[in-house]
């Protein structure tokens, strides 16, 4: 490929709205090219990284034993309703409708017209286990598209499901995906975490995030530097203290704390480690009738240790709240706790909720919580003792680093991730909603069992540049590169020489399978240099008349400080060894 012949366009400056490196990047380098919130052309350099993403995931996929086909982009909402999720699907789910007023998805993921599929086409225990998958364009109408193709509205996804005749099988398809996109994330040479993730109301038993490691990652991801532990936010455990409760040693009093209505200020006022506090969180829970209206609320009264916070996905888990719980409203808080929110707390209550206590403050003595009354707080708060023992006991907070890893094997940290990557194991969840079932040995109609597998295509680029910059550019891993390596001559217009030696080496290196691009512009040395850089080409090959007449071209690698002298006679062979080919 010559320059002249291909499409760059750089900028100077990134545009204002663009926060993340990765972001401003891709916009300097001509990569993207925004035209609605969270919607981007695809420029053509940007295009080249996307088909290199692209060429990797097929190739492992393909080696995996998946099998590619495409699924269209508009599915009718048939299919949808079949699942409930025509309705259920939040606002990110665009709804359209066609010239017969029929109602159409633009789709944001494929489990339904897979299923749909599946039970069509996989009728007999023979026909499994088989995996499909296929790479497209999905729509998502997210609340914050941001950070450039890394939370887009339109972008692209590998999607994969797996059809397997038991759980044990599905599990096996399971494990084979998890290695695949395991090499997939290894030959992008990307530093990345698989951790165990949360797998919401689906139900299903295993989940694994692909987390590439960065500070501005949008995900926490909560790992034991000292084992092989780790999880996301939302699923990491926060084991009891193993010391227990201590013996009550203050008596109970209740302290003026006015305008406190925070733990912190509370801690400060009194001189006391936020540790000793407690927080109170309000939650409530409508029965609903046959008719559809409230029938019964319960309040529920939540306390975590003041520096700590609620986990709300581990509170959904609890009997009880499991069905859907909301946030009390100010009249149900006083009608139950006789006061405003900031002096709440399980002492003298107006009338009974239920309280649940995480298991850290379960172990908690001498405590400060809320008095039940505006600007008081009880001290030496003593479970037993000034409060009955708790309705229930369980683990409903966010870890924090330092806490005890799960599996005793240190204690854990925290740091930031970018999702690029799900598998998870459905189980047969869409199955049975569309009843695609296949007849095993017996002749007996079985659920298949299900696995869905994701990789976003485009995020990608945005969390490997996240990884692989500096402050002149992007420096792509060579899999991802638009280029292979780039070609600079100097003064291609004005020396025949130099004009001579890099077409010879530029057809030299394609023949030789090398994706190699010759910058036949004519650009000043440090504005051509610049551009490369910028772009992040991970190899670039420098050819001027002075070096020229002593025999040699110049070699640097992206990431190298320095260029070096290497004879023109072996070039190829240097840069061939270079890329590992
Ligand atoms: N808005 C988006 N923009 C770009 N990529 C996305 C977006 N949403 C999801 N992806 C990518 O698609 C993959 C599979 O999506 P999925 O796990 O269904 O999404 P989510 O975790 O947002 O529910 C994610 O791991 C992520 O890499
Ligand atoms: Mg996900």
């Amino acid at each position: 490929m010559k320059a002249s012949q291909f499409f760059i366009s750089t900028l100077k400056e990134a545009p204002a709205d663009a926060e993340v490196t990765s972001h401003k990047l891709m916009m300097r380098a001509g990569f993207i090219k925004r035209i609605s919130a969270g919607i981007y052309n695809y420029m053509p350099m940007g295009l080249r990284v996307i088909r290199k993403v692209e060429a990797v995931i097929r190739d492992e996929m393909n080696r995996a034993g998946a099998i590619e086909l495409l699924m269209p982009v508009v599915q009718p909402a048939e299919l949808w309703q079949e699942t409930g999720r025509f309705q259920k699907y939040g606002p990110e789910l665009l709804r359209v409708k066609d010239r017969h007023d029929r109602d159409f998805v633009i789709q944001p993921t494929s489990e339904e017209v897979m299923t749909d599929i599946a039970r069509q086409e996989l009728r007999s225990y023979r026909a499994l286990p088989k995996n499909f998958y296929h790479i497209q364009t999905k729509f998502r109408d997210e609340r914050r598209p941001r950070f450039g193709v890394m939370r887009g509205r339109e972008f692209t996804m590998k999607d994969a499901y797996s059809f397997d005749r038991d759980v044990e099988a599905a599990s096996k398809s399971y494990d084979v995906m998890y290695a695949a996109y395991t090499r997939i994330f290894e030959r992008m040479q990307l530093s990345f975490r698989a951790v165990a993730a949360d797998n919401g109301s689906i139900g299903g038993v295993r989940s694994h995030e692909f987390q590439v490691i960065a500070d501005t990652g949008e995900d926490a991801i909560i790992y034991c530097p000292t084992s092989d532990y780790a999880a996301n936010i939302e699923m990491a455990e926060a084991v009891a203290p193993s010391a227990g409760r201590a013996a009550p040693s203050k008596a109970l009093t209740k302290a003026p704390t006015p305008g406190k209505s925070t733990c912190e200020d509370v801690a400060q006022l009194l001189g006391v480690p936020l540790q000793n506090t407690v927080k109170s969180l309000v939650l409530a829970t409508d029965e609903l009738n046959a008719a559809g209206d409230v029938a019964k609320t319960t309040v529920w009264l939540l306390l975590v240790r003041g520096d700590h916070s609620l986990n709300e996905i581990k509170a959904g888990k609890l009997p009880g709240l499991k069905t859907g719980f909301r946030f009390a409203t100010a009249a149900e808080i006083d009608a139950h706790f006789g006061c405003k929110p900031g002096y709440l707390g399980p002492i003298g209550l107006k009338q009974p909720v239920k309280v649940v206590v995480d298991r850290t403050v379960a172990a908690m003595s001498d405590f400060i919580c809320g008095a039940n009354e505006v600007d008081f707080h009880y001290t030496g708060v003593n479970w037993g003792r000034d409060v009955p023992e708790p309705d229930l006991v369980a683990d409903i907070r966010n870890v924090v680093a330092g806490d005890p890893s799960p599996d005793g094997k240190g204690v854990l940290a925290i740091q930031r991730g970018i999702e690029v990557g799900h598998v998870f194991l459905l189980g047969s969840y869409y199955s049975q909603a569309m009843n695609a079932t296949y007849l095993d040995e017996n002749g007996k109609p079985q659920l298949l069992q299900m696995g869905c597998y994701g990789i976003g295509v485009t995020r990608l680029l945005g969390a490997a540049i996240e990884q692989n910059h500096d402050e002149r550019g992007i420096i792509w891993p060579t899999t991802m590169a638009p280029f292979e390596v780039v070609l600079c001559p100097i003064g291609y217009d004005r020396s025949a020489e130099v004009k001579a030696a890099a077409d010879q080496l530029h057809q030299r290196l394609l023949s030789q399978g090398v994706d190699v691009l010759l910058d036949d512009r004519g650009e000043r040395p440090g504005a051509m240099f610049a551009d490369w850089e910028l772009i992040g080409v991970p190899h670039r090959v420098v050819l001027s008349d002075r070096g020229l007449k002593e025999g040699k071209v110049e070699y640097q690698g992206r990431r190298e400080a320095q260029a070096s002298a290497i004879p023109a006679a072996d070039v190829a062979a240097f840069v061939k060894a270079k890329l590992g080919s």
